[in-house]
């Protein structure tokens, strides 16, 4: 397939045949995450493999995905790190300043780009993955069960295997709400925002599994009336992190 139809395939799987991933492609993928561009070049991530059964499942719970835990084929905690940049600083007697806010963006876009390389690459080797936003849940519990020290906090989990089966892709936004040019554009909202529920509304009445009737506006309102895990600023204290 070429590049940009593997892009353009991507549906997260949340359902796998259980059959565990080899070291050898764990270290291929995380060669292939390793290569994205990173800024400054911090490259300020750690990801922790998770082969010990009892903790995948843990995990699993923890992050309350655990369905999805139980047939993966390898479980991975996706980490911003600015450990070992301390440890960097220190052999020249430096003590870096980690806690900033612009140190957390760092390390959150570094994270990213690194995990989205390792999931085109996973991917294109045939697996389907599945990233786990709920490992910020319960973030205190998963740093301990990890022994993750400071300057070191979890950005999401992933769940990879062999699909046992492949959704259908969801439509994205149209590409004129995230287009634009020569400067923002608020007005253009009303309108493609009811053509995109509408596009929603069918693929959600239409889909093979899991149909219903909801649309992208109602569930961006429903999802965002209240603040989310509220907790993440005071872990995130407790890490090393205070956004001077
Ligand atoms: C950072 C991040 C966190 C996510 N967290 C979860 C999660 O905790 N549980 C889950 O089932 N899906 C999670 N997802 C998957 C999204 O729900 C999914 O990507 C989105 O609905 C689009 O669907 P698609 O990936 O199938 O195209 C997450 C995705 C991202 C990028």
């Amino acid at each position: 397939m070429s590049t940009k139809g593997l892009l353009r395939s991507h549906s997260s799987v949340r359902k796998y045949t259980g059959e565990a991933i080899s070291k050898e492609t764990v270290v291929d993928l995380i060669k292939s995450a390793q290569m994205a561009a990173s800024s400054h070049f911090v490259q300020a991530y750690s990801v922790v493999w998770v082969t010990d059964e009892e903790k995948k499942q843990k995990l699993g719970e923890l992050s309350k995905n655990d369905f999805q835990f139980q047939t993966a084929g390898a479980a991975f905690l996706f980490c911003v790190d600015f450990k070992r940049l301390q440890v960097a600083g220190q052999k020249h007697g430096v003590d870096i300043v980690a806690d900033s806010a612009e140190n957390v963006l760092v390390g959150i876009a570094d994270v990213g780009i690194f995990a989205q390389n390792f999931v085109i690459a996973a991917e294109d080797a045939g697996y389907g993955i599945c990233y786990i936003g709920g490992a910020r849940n319960n973030p205190q519990e998963i740093s301990e069960l990890f022994n993750l020290p400071d300057y070191v906090f979890p950005l999401f989990a992933m769940t990879i295997g062999t699909p046992t089966k492949r959704n259908e892709t969801k439509p994205r936004l149209p590409v004129e709400a995230i287009l634009h040019e020569n400067g923002y554009d608020v007005e253009k909202y009303d309108t493609l925002l009811d053509q995109y529920d509408t596009t929603m509304e069918e693929y959600y009445a239409s889909r093979s599994s899991n149909q219903k009737i909801a649309n992208w506006t109602k569930q961006m309102a429903d999802f965002l009336v209240e603040q989310r895990r509220p907790h993440i600023k005071e872990f995130l204290a407790t890490k090393g992190f205070n956004w001077k």
